[in-house]
């Protein structure tokens, strides 16, 4: 391994200004590319996801690329002990997906819980053989969740999960992948295993198509409680299946400030400002715009206005979400289709791979 190159964790301005080309190129081309992306499946999701992440692969979809999202229910045991709600996490996430607007009947969408793809595991053991200890043990995005995970042991899942994430990416060759910025080092590290896999055994004609990330141009949407970033186990979240009753109550106790006067200023008062960038994502108005209408009626008549356009906003998906819980059929049927079209990009990858490394019998 020593004359190998080295992984190249690239900027973050360089990726996001990277991402808007191929923004535009998948635009025009959508037919060209092949999109994975995934979630661990620790529980349902939130307002934050549909407006991060969830629309932007929505958006994608709509556009014509062939997409695979992957449930990385192997990843749940990296940083966490607790196993018993993982089939049903997968099940209520691939109802989040649903109705937040993928549709896995147009013949192009799959869904599918890594576990069931065995073919895709066994990626991960060439892989393994790619990378160093030392370059796992510096993956900074790893180092963060040790750290969060509060473990005093940590399992050797932990070091190398994204290698497995790299099998998750390149098993079906997918060319882009929509992320988040604390996927770019899982990233980087898949797009090293592709090209050292390439010029490591098939030198003459590559198996892996090195895979792109593209950063979405979502806000950040930060917790009610307008500190930090909202995650249902910080307890700052409004889940998507939450009821209208429920969405309002989470509203009310939003904190916010002594400001009477309502003004946009993410800076400054990022809790008011997260309120009215909701407000702006469910009505299609500026956020600076609905803060001069309100001015000094205050952040009650903020919540009011929030609470109103956000449970409107979101009905027809909730409507679609109770219609799918009382189908829970159609959805275990929607992941066996997934998982069979996953595993059959995942067989003929592997053959591939067998047929390079010369283990071909
Ligand atoms: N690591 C990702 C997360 O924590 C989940 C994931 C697993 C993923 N496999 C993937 C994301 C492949 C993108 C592509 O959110």
């Amino acid at each position: 391994m020593s004359t190998i190159e080295k992984i190249n964790y690239d900027t973050f301005e360089a990726s996001l200004a990277r991402s808007k080309q191929l923004e535009k190129d998948i635009q025009e081309n959508p037919g060209k590319y092949k999109v994975l992306t995934g979630d661990r499946p620790t529980g349902r999701l939130h307002i934050g996801h549909l407006f991060g992440s969830l629309q932007n692969r929505v958006r994608l979809h709509k556009l014509g690329v062939p997409t695979f999202i992957v449930i990385a229910d192997y990843q749940v045991l990296t940083d966490r002990d607790t196993f018993e709600n993982i089939a049903e996490n997968v099940i209520q996430l691939t109802i989040d997906y649903i109705a937040a607007g993928i549709d896995p009947s147009d013949g192009r969408t799959f869904i599918f819980p890594h576990s069931h793809v065995p073919e895709l595991n066994q990626l991960l053991l060439p892989f393994l053989t790619l990378v160093t200890n030392a370059e796992l043990d510096r993956n900074p995005t790893v180092k963060e969740e040790i750290t969060a995970s509060g473990q005093k042991r940590i399992n050797a899942g932990m070091y190398t999960y994204p290698v497995h994430q790299a099998a998750d990416i390149l098993f079906c060759k997918a060319t882009v992948v929509p992320v988040g910025k604390d996927q770019l080092p899982h990233l980087e590290l898949t797009r090293t295993i592709a090209r050292r896999f390439n010029t490591r055994f098939a030198s003459n004609k590559p198996v892996f198509p090195e895979p792109q990330p593209l950063l979405s141009e979502a806000p950040i949407i930060l917790g009610l409680d307008g500190s930090q970033k909202m995650s249902k186990s910080r307890n700052n979240a409004i889940m998507l299946s939450a009821d209208e009753d429920e969405t309002a109550l989470l509203i009310k106790k939003a904190k916010t400030d002594s400001d009477r006067r309502i003004t946009y200023d993410p800076a400054n008062r990022p809790e008011v400002s997260n309120l009215l960038m909701l407000a702006s994502l469910t009505t299609g108005r500026k956020p600076e715009e609905i803060a001069e209408e309100i001015g000094d009626a205050g952040s009650g008549q903020l919540k009011r206005l929030l609470t109103e356009s956000l449970n409107e906003y979101l009905r027809p998906l909730r409507t679609r979400r109770k219609e799918l819980e009382q189908n829970l059929d159609y959805v275990r049927g929607v992941l066996r289709s997934g998982i069979a079209a996953a595993r059959e990009e995942a067989i003929k990858t592997l053959e591939e791979v067998r047929e390079v490394m010369n283990m071909k019998i």
